[in-house]
């Protein structure tokens, strides 16, 4: 056996070039984030053509290049622009000799327009002969990763449309309800109100009157509950910080309040973080038998961080109901982060980490 001399680096043989490929094509299948995927094809290419260093570099949509990741600091910064060039434009292989070693590329190819390229080279020698072929796999290895990094992105902000959507839609019936509806309410009880206090009336017929007045001021309670429950208005007009003081106020659950937040926030946020607070207030009423419940939300660094945490008897299930499974998806809509910890006999910890930047995209 050939004994490889110190400090001189090998390509593996074709098993293990067979396993090492395999090895990227498992990671980036397992979702791996788009720049460690990158870089651990860029290490691999290098290992496999090795001695040789290797970088992944993409196109802007203004036609320049941007370097996504190289297997050695400073190296693709040496690239001959010619063969990078040549690679893109021709949309093929490409190799040339440079000094005294050689640089060859291969473009990617994402949704049929070329996205970018894979290169490799060494400071020595001259390309191996099956060249084009080995670095055509790491091509598909990285046009695979980044179709899947885009794939993601879309369904994230198919996702996030979605949720904008359906507040949207809350927040008209919202609407609808307070300006139809319950001005509807409030001017027939004034009307009524105003016929009863007339002198000439018989008693029965007032007593009457102002019964049907205090019905109707029922049923005007009932509206405000159930538009409070659709979009309440208070978020909508003054942010999260009062919303959630109306919420602590209307607990039938003692209620501490730990806030830091600034005075607005950004629309899909504050509804998020509202919508998280008010299901995990109802399911601490609802479920846990509690006492006490404690709610805190704070910014910093960009994000939003919010727990409501009560001291009742634990054991929440996230396959139990549709709350907080929808809460999951809601949170998650936004880029964010939802956990729910409830050990038996522990209480009830609900969390979410929110980037305050959410936008719809
Ligand atoms: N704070 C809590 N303490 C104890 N158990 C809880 C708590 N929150 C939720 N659970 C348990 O977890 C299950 C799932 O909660 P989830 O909020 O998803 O559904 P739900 O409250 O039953 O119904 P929905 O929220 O759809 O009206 C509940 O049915 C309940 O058994
Ligand atoms: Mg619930």
């Amino acid at each position: 056996m050939e004994v490889p001399e110190p400090g001189v680096r090998t390509s593996p043989d074709d098993a293990g070039r067979e396993a090492g490929l395999r090895r990227l094509a498992m990671m980036i299948a397992r979702g791996e984030p788009h720049p460690a995927a990158l870089r651990a094809v860029a290490g691999e290419a290098a290992r496999q053509f090795a001695p040789a260093a290797a970088c992944v570099v993409m196109c802007r949509s203004d036609g320049s290049t941007a370097l996504a990741a190289e297997s050695e600091p400073g190296w693709a910064d040496r690239l001959p622009i010619g063969v990078t060039a040549s690679a893109l434009k021709t949309g093929r292989f490409t190799a040339a000799e440079t000094g005294t070693g050689y640089t060859a590329a291969t473009p990617v190819e994402v949704g049929g327009t070329v996205w970018g390229l894979v290169a490799v080279g060494a400071e020595q020698g001259g390309p191996p002969p099956d060249a084009e072929r080995r670095l055509a796999e790491f091509a598909e290895l990285v046009a695979t990763a980044v179709a899947n990094e885009r794939r993601r992105a879309e369904h994230s902000a198919s996702r996030a449309r979605l949720v904008a959507a359906s507040d949207e839609s809350r927040r008209r019936i919202e609407r609808d309800l307070h300006d139809g509806a319950q001005q509807f309410v409030v001017t027939a009880v004034l009307r009524l109100r105003s016929v009863a206090e007339m002198p000439s009336l018989p008693p029965e017929a007032r007593a009457e009157l102002e019964d049907i007045a205090a019905e109707l001021n029922g049923v005007l309670d009932d509206l405000r509950e159930l538009s409070r429950g659709i979009h309440p208005e208070v978020l909508s007009k003054g942010g999260l910080r009062p919303a959630l003081r109306a919420l602590a106020r209307r607990s039938s659950v003692s209620v501490v309040l730990d806030l830091r937040l600034p005075d607005r926030l950004p629309e899909p946020v504050e509804v998020g973080a509202y919508y998280l607070v008010s299901e995990a207030l109802a399911n601490a009423t609802k479920h846990a038998n509690a006492s006490t419940v404690e709610v805190a939300a704070e910014t910093s660094g960009g994000t939003l961080r919010v727990s409501v945490h009560d001291d009742g008897i634990g054991g929440a299930d996230m396959g139990g109901g549709s709350g907080l499974t929808g809460l999951k998806d809601r949170i998650e809509a936004l880029g964010g982060t939802f956990a729910v910890e409830s050990p038996r006999g522990g209480g009830t910890t609900v969390r979410c980490a929110l980037p305050v930047h959410a936008t719809v995209g």
